[in-house]
């Protein structure tokens, strides 16, 4: 999404050799107007896949979440994070390492919020190791849904999750996949659809 990859050029900052910080428009502040776009890309993108439900973590996730279920007129639920949970009945949990931040959570979504006929799309802003998006796939396997594709706002290439996806031959569409940094510039890969 060219106006995506401007955006980014424009407002990103790169910290250290893999992190790229984008306050200004989706992880603090939030730029609605790009964030509708965005919800539009997803949808042209899946709308032939029959989705029921898109499915995200809080907290950065929500917002292109939110705009992508809008498109679809469809509902988003978000999974919630803790430090540890006691055993509840009532919830779908999975663990999700953060190699970023070297600690461990649990998410969990209401079993009541997502069922066997649903057939989910996950959004999520960044994608580098997949941690979120395996354990989001852990609870829709838990709740024997479907999931149909993975929208990712900002992919990071080099790191290890777009490999894990590709191999499980899930369909994924980000809409920036960054190649590398390089001296604190952004290297897109080229753009194919
Ligand atoms: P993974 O799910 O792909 O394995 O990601 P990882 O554990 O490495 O990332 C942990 C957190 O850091 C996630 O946010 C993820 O979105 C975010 N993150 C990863 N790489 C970048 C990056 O280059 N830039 C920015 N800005 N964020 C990155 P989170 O802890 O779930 O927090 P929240 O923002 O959703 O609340
Ligand atoms: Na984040
Ligand atoms: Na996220």
């Amino acid at each position: 999404m060219k106006e995506l990859e401007e955006r980014i050029n424009k407002d990103g900052r790169v910290l250290g050799k893999d992190v790229l910080k984008v306050d200004s428009f989706l992880n603090h502040q939030i730029d609605p107007v790009l964030m509708d776009k965005m919800g539009n890309e997803f949808y042209q993108h899946f709308k032939d896949s029959g989705i029921t439900k898109v499915l995200t973590v809080e907290s950065s996730g929500i917002a292109p979440a939110v705009m992508t279920g809008l498109k679809f007129e469809v509902p988003v639920v978000f999974a919630r994070k803790h430090k540890s949970i006691t055993l509840k009945d009532d919830l779908y949990t999975s663990e999700v390492y953060s190699f970023t931040k070297k600690t461990a959570n649990h998410i969990s979504i209401a079993k009541k919020y997502l069922s066997a006929d649903d057939k989910v799309l996950i959004i999520d802003d960044f994608l580098a190791n997949g941690q979120a998006v395996n354990g989001l796939n852990d609870i829709i396997k838990d709740a024997g849904a479907s999931l149909a594709g993975i929208g990712i706002v900002i992919e990071k290439s080099f790191q290890k999750g777009r490999q894990l996806i590709d191999k499980a031959g899930i369909p994924i569409y980000s809409l920036a996949r960054i190649k590398a940094f390089d001296n604190g510039q952004v290297v897109f890969e080229p753009e194919n659809d």
